[in-house]
């Protein structure tokens, strides 16, 4: 971390990092991502997409020290990743919740693992259920819940510990389209109410406009950065804002990265449709 002349601060920094899977016998080895430089700065929400298999899952696991780069170097305020560490919480796409567990104890869980089960902060736990609007269901267990809700469960629990650092992995992708979008909304009300640093892969270009603050816009594999887009929509957001032509600009602009020959969409760059969040 360091302080640059107008103090914004630097959270996250990727510099010329790669990231080689290797292969088997039958198996070529994959160049996930390649030379990749990011800055990432404290508070801010950036939002990744780019075509599917190019990396984003990867870029992320690396961020959260779950996987170690292949070359180049990843630090969190200045300190280099080599393991995963309790100023990043991640979400992942499916919510891992523990099944035979409660919703209050799955929130806990983080808690729990840190300072014991008597050592829980029941105070924070309770805010963090109120936030996420889980009252009345903190003795239900994750399948008496529904997938929204589910995922709701999943990001308490990753904020429970007050990370700096939330790393989401297509959180809202499984949900449907009314879910989706009263999480978002969620999401942001929150984002701006905590203000951690967000690291948000998407397939959805709406999603990735809507929420962020700057979207990276990556290359097919290996995952290189096509653009670094900074988002001009005021905030608060509003899923309307779809229709300003400020709005459209920016999808176009980023649609036309990921398929620069012209031949629609899912064209050689294998992106995904964008979905309505
Ligand atoms: N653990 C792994 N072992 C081997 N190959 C992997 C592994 N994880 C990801 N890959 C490969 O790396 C590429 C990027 O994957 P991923 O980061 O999941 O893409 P995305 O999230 O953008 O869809 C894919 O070709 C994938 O098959
Ligand atoms: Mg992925």
């Amino acid at each position: 971390m360091y302080a640059s002349s107008d103090q914004v601060l630097t959270v996250i920094e990727v510099e010329g990092v790669s990231k080689v899977f290797p292969g088997e016998r039958s198996r070529p080895s994959t160049v996930a991502i390649e030379h990749l430089d990011l800055q990432i700065e404290d508070g801010q929400f950036v939002t990744v997409v780019g075509p599917s298999g190019c990396g984003k899952t990867t870029l992320l696991h690396l961020v959260a020290g779950f996987e170690s780069p292949s070359g180049g170097t990843i630090r969190v305020d200045g300190v280099t990743v080599t393991g995963p560490g309790a100023d990043r919480a991640v979400v992942f796409q499916q919510p891992a919740l523990y099944p035979w567990l409660s919703v209050w104890d799955n929130i806990a869980f983080g808690l729990a693992l840190k300072h014991g089960r008597r050592g829980v902060d029941r105070s924070a736990v309770r805010g963090i259920v109120e936030t996420m609007g889980l009252q009345g269901f903190e003795r239900h267990t994750p399948y008496e819940l529904s997938g929204g809700m589910q995922q709701r469960v999943a990001i308490a629990r990753a904020l429970v510990v007050s990370p700096r650092i939330l790393l989401m992995d297509e959180p809202f992708g499984a949900l449907d389209a009314q879910t989706r979008t009263d999480m978002q909304t969620f999401l942001l009300a929150l984002w701006r109410q905590v203000r951690p640093t967000v690291l948000f892969v998407t397939h959805d270009i709406e999603e990735a406009l809507l929420l962020g603050d700057r979207c990276l816009v990556m290359t097919a594999r290996p995952a290189r950065l096509a653009r670094d887009l900074p988002i001009e929509l005021p905030r608060p957001r509003h899923y309307s804002m779809v229709l300003d032509p400020r709005f459209t600009e920016q999808k176009r602009t980023v649609l036309e990265i990921l398929r620069p020959d012209g031949d629609g969409p899912l064209a050689a760059a294998g992106a995904e449709p964008a979905t309505t969040p």
